[in-house]
């Protein structure tokens, strides 16, 4: 649905807004917000921390109010963190364990970050459309998430 140009323009943003500045917190936010405004047809952008082991919990996100916790192997989140492998879903009710934070949500593509071998958050993003994200744009998702990594994790 977008074009590849787009797409790298996006994690291009997200680098030039991020890269003089520290605070870990802050740059996810406005990556969040680069992502939601930029994308069309989303309707949630954000980040899921693995702040202790086998659970996540909402970090900074755009959309609707959301699940606040999702254990390790639950949802699309949460199998994204346990097998540390993106999650590109075209319809989300297929999904064995999906949690349905907004009921608009019908496809999803999900990213972790890994830090050192080990999953310190994912990126997630929701669309209201079946089939929403081409395989171009699950990839450049995951190159926003893996730009991600290089951010100061020590400070989660
Ligand atoms: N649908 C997700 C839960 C998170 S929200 O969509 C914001 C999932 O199944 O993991």
């Amino acid at each position: 649905m977008l074009d590849t140009q787009h797409n790298s323009d996006l994690l291009m943003q997200c680098k030039a807004v991020t890269a003089n500045e520290p605070d870990l917190i802050a740059n996810l936010a406005n990556i969040s917000a680069i992502l939601y405004d930029g994308l069309t047809d989303v309707n949630w952008v954000g980040f899921y921390f693995a702040r202790q082991a086998d659970e996540l919990v909402l970090g900074p996100f755009q959309g609707k109010v959301a699940c606040v916790r999702i254990p390790f192997g639950k949802g699309v989140c949460g199998v994204a963190a346990a097998n540390q492998q993106l999650q590109h879903v075209d319809n989300v009710h297929e999904f064995s364990g999906h949690i349905a934070c907004d009921a608009a949500s019908n496809s999803e593509v999900v990213a972790p970050i890994m830090v050192a071998g080990k999953v310190v958050a994912v990126l997630d993003i929701d669309s209201p459309s079946v089939a929403r994200f081409t395989a171009a744009d699950a990839e450049q998702i995951a190159a926003v998430a893996s730009y991600c990594e290089q951010l100061d994790w020590a400070q989660l």
